[in-house]
């Protein structure tokens, strides 16, 4: 789908709210919060700004928070409740919102107090490999393109890439084709043009990439019980390169 002008100035939008949930929740992160009180902050802001949650009710069974908050070795969807943050853990915090109907979806991933220098690293690789993933959406580039340069920092860096679960397109809906896996090699798939809009979300893991559904079906860890991090902006190609919609 090629969005139009118009069509992308509803999606900033969106991202703006998302953004705005991030920087509240972000001075909200210290020792002994609960993930129920971030989700409360979240809600905060899609209220006053008289927007809607895309996450709230999402699929089955239906998600019951408007922010996914993962823990340590929750790479996603992790489910907002009682469990309190403590120093030294690492958090990611993924936000979606839809404004006049269009739909921004991005995620962070942050450390409580102080944290091991490698969990620091972690999260610094994954910045950097959606980075890279961002810079590979240039018009008349190949879908592929992103995965192949998120895939490349990440395990350059020694850590792995998540392969059951992908970006994806968005606009109308969260999730649109295609998919955007985070690994592949270049040169591939659709050629990337101005007006499409894409979810790009790496999710790296300090250990193997393996990943295990809990039984509330949707909290997604690492196997080997090792550290994950997951950023995601939501991003629309121009005919200049690409644009972060999902930026404050
Ligand atoms: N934001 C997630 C994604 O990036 C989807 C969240 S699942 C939900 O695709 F249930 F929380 F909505
Ligand atoms: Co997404």
């Amino acid at each position: 789908m090629r969005r139009s002008a118009d069509d992308l100035a509803k999606m900033r939008r969106a991202g703006r709210v998302v953004a705005e949930m991030h920087a509240a929740i972000r001075q909200a992160l210290r020792p002994g919060v609960t993930t129920a009180e971030l989700d409360r902050i979240g809600r905060g802001v899609i209220e006053r700004r008289g927007a809607r949650s895309n996450f709230l009710g999402y699929g089955y069974p239906p998600f019951t928070g408007v922010i996914c908050a993962s823990p340590n070795d929750v790479i996603v969807h992790g489910v907002p409740g009682p469990v309190r943050l403590e120093e030294g853990d690492i958090i990611s915090i993924d936000c979606g919102a839809i404004v006049e109907g269009w739909h921004g979806d991005a995620a962070f991933t942050a450390g409580i107090g102080a944290i091991d220098p490698e969990a620091a690293r972690l999260i610094e690789v994954t910045e950097a490999s959606l980075a890279a993933g961002i810079r590979a959406m240039q018009p008349s580039g190949r879908l592929s393109d992103i995965g192949a340069a998120v895939q490349r920092v990440a395990e350059e860096a020694g850590f792995s890439v998540v392969r059951e679960y992908s970006g994806h397109g968005i606009g109308l809906a969260m999730h649109e084709d295609p998919d955007i896996p985070n690994w592949g090699v270049p040169g591939k798939g659709r050629r990337l043009g101005p007006g499409q809009t894409y979810a790009v979300e790496p999710m790296v893991c300090a250990g193997r990439p393996e990943t295990q559904l809990l039984d509330d079906q949707w909290t997604v860890v690492t196997r080997d019980g090792s550290l994950a991090a997951h950023v995601e902006h939501t991003i629309a190609v121009t005919e200049h390169g690409p644009e972060i919609l999902t930026s404050a």
